[in-house]
């Protein structure tokens, strides 16, 4: 059976970690809180949609979907004027759609087909944290993430069920044995939600009667309507008026991309970190990433590195940077073709999150070694011959070292 790591980061949502890369899919902070203040909340969605009633998302490394969960999560929270708190300050959206009829179109790519298919299925939310982690298994073997999640994060964010219902639909068809196998498994079933299982038998069974199976309904129908009285009902009424169309690629991000014909609004790049991914960090990569964006659109990721700054202002970028304000940090990193992005800020968000410029601190670490970016020309190179080709770049490099940069600029 396909095997994975999930465990309980501190805002209560699943994250991840990768044997295989040595890094973390999520923030043991918190996976849904990362999501919402790295991805989400930058984008200013609010004021998007009212101006805008067609959305293009392209989420690149959708791993278990938390950037495109908590987008629609967002959209939906603002579209039914939903009441938030955020540091315990309680805002309403506030927004006169006048009935507009909104289209969101999601694409999303990863390599991993069992994770994205397992998507819909996880748990949103455990309270029970410690309890949960200490039945881990490997957690109990990690001290590098165990002793992460010391961190204490606030759950400020919650996921609609609905979210995990919108996806479901889009992808039920292609679940197969291995996944169900999954599901039931006694490893992984704490991770899961059984009301989101019962809705994929239902879904199962309305092909199951089309083509001509009629048993199981009244069982089928009763989980559909303990299901659904769970959910928020006017959501779900929006929900069907929602023109949302979902498309999975599993395969490189960089070969689906070559062939993408699609303008976004927004893109989510959250690949393993630089030097466990190269290959979604080159300036080529970003290049074709230029193209692929809307020029009122946004690129967000989580990394601040100066290289990945670099190569994104070699790319012909604006590039902005990503502050947290209760943690008095930048936490993540914009780019845009139209710079007066960087510096708007809505009046709910601006209380969590703001967006700078890069600062003349910023600019001159990279153009230090640190900024030296990946290259892949032909977009097909894999990862170790990307990082052996630049730190042959580094060490050829007549460009001074970022620690003899940062010692200068103190002693200024
Ligand atoms: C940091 S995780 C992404 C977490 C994800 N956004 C989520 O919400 O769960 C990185 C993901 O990148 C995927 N990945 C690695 N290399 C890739 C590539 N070349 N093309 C597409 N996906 C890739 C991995 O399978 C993994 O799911």
């Amino acid at each position: 059976m396909y095997e994975f790591y999930p465990y309980y980061t501190n805002d209560g949502s699943v994250g991840l970690f990768s044997p295989e890369a040595d890094d973390i899919y999520h923030s043991t902070y918190g996976a849904l809180t990362e999501a919402y203040q790295k991805f989400v909340l930058p984008l200013n969605l609010k004021k998007f949609i009212e101006t805008n009633s067609e959305i293009k998302i392209l989420d690149i490394c959708f791993g278990i979907g938390y950037n495109t969960k908590s987008f629609l999560n967002n959209f939906i929270e603002i579209i039914n004027n939903d009441t938030i708190y955020t540091n315990n300050i309680k805002y309403n959206y506030k927004i006169d759609t006048n009935n507009k009829k909104y289209k969101i179109f999601v694409h999303a790519i990863d390599k991993d087909k069992n994770l994205a298919l397992l998507s819909p299925f996880f748990k949103s939310f455990s309270k029970n944290i410690s309890k949960e982690n200490s039945k881990s298994e490997f957690l109990n073997h990690n001290e590098k993430i165990k002793h992460l999640l010391k961190e204490k994060a606030a759950a400020n964010f919650s996921l609609k069920k609905e979210v995990n219902i919108l996806l479901l639909e889009k992808i039920y068809k292609k679940i197969d044995k291995s996944i169900l196998e999954i599901l039931k498994s006694k490893q992984y079933k704490r991770f899961f939600d059984n009301g989101v299982i019962d809705f994929y038998g239902y879904l199962k069974y309305l092909d199951d009667r089309n083509q001509g199976y009629k048993n199981k309904l009244a069982f089928l129908h009763n989980i559909y309507y303990k299901y659904i009285s769970f959910c928020n009902k006017n959501a779900l009424k929006y929900l069907k008026s929602l023109d949302f169309n979902f498309k999975l690629s599993i395969d490189d991000a960089r070969k689906i991309l070559k062939s993408d014909n699609n303008v976004y609004n927004f893109i989510f790049l959250d690949a393993f970190t630089p030097n466990k991914c190269p290959c979604l960090w080159t300036i080529d990569f970003f290049k074709l990433l230029y193209n692929l964006l809307d020029d009122n659109g946004m690129i967000l990721t989580y990394s601040t590195s100066a290289l990945v700054r670099n190569t994104f202002l070699n790319a012909g970028f604006n590039v902005g940077k990503i502050y947290l304000n209760s943690a008095n940090k930048f936490i993540g990193t914009i780019a845009v073709k139209n710079k007066s992005l960087i510096t708007y800020s809505d009046s709910i968000n601006s209380n969590i999150i703001n967006k700078y410029e890069l600062s003349e601190y910023d600019l001159g670490l990279m153009k230090t070694k640190a900024g030296i970016f990946y290259r892949d020309e032909n977009l097909t190179l894999d990862n170790e011959t990307i990082l052996n080709a630049h730190k042959k770049d580094v060490d050829n490099s007549n460009l001074i070292s970022s620690s003899k940069y940062i010692k200068m600029f103190k002693d200024k």
